[in-house]
């Protein structure tokens, strides 16, 4: 067969790469927790918006449920290990913070929702919908607040997300984002901005 053609693979959440972000909740008890998430993504601009897919049998639903409340953490190299571990065990049995090493500080601009103080970013999110899709349970929350760690900003004050290492999830594995290939109009960018950007 030649390079291009086609066969059938079937049906399955091929959609890759995909983002895994680590969870971070707690209930109006002030129990905390975290969970791996890799069905997430940004589903609005103005004003910022994201989805996140949970399974009702998680205990992040649970929290999800009780507060509407959720930060989303970005995962760096650092972070690998331990999210993949919160993807493997249920905050029912364990406390995954103490667990992993991890340390939890207070959402920004949330009552009940805590935030992972090793992750580069914490997104914090309230819920504005819940649609039951089969499996998953998707909300669409707002994002109300963001943090992100000091080294991230450059003397200018532009947040540099390449400085934070992330990870990327394809196909079942973690990879860690690598090349800069491009940016955003860099096919249409001028010869002196190309080589300003991309060196
Ligand atoms: C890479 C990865 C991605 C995952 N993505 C999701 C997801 O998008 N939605 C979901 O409900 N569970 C997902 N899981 C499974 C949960 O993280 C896992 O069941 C976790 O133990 C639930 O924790 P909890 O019961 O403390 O909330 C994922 C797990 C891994 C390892």
């Amino acid at each position: 067969m030649a390079k291009h053609d086609k066969i059938d693979v079937g049906l399955s959440t091929i959609l890759n790469p995909v983002p895994v972000v680590m969870i971070s909740t707690a209930n109006k008890n002030g129990d905390k927790n975290i969970c791996t998430v890799a069905w997430t993504g940004t589903v609005n601009s103005e004003p910022p918006m994201v989805s996140v897919s949970i399974r009702k049998s998680r205990l992040t639903h649970d929290f999800i449920e009780e507060t509407g409340e959720f930060v989303i953490n970005l995962v760096n190299k650092n972070l690998a290990k331990p999210c993949d571990y919160c993807g493997v065990k249920s905050g029912r049995d364990e406390d995954k913070f103490k667990k992993c090493g991890l340390s939890s500080i207070v959402g920004k601009n949330l009552e009940y929702a805590v935030a992972i103080k090793e992750a580069p970013v914490n997104i914090s999110c309230k819920v504005v919908s819940k649609t039951e899709l089969g499996s998953h349970d998707m909300y669409i929350a707002e994002i109300v607040g963001i943090t992100a760690d000091s080294y991230l900003n450059d003397e200018n004050g532009r947040l540099c997300l390449d400085k934070a290492k992330l990870v990327a999830y394809n196909h079942g594995e973690y990879f860690l984002l690598g090349e800069k290939i491009g940016f955003f109009g860099y096919s249409i960018a001028s010869e002196d901005v190309l080589k300003k950007r991309l060196g």
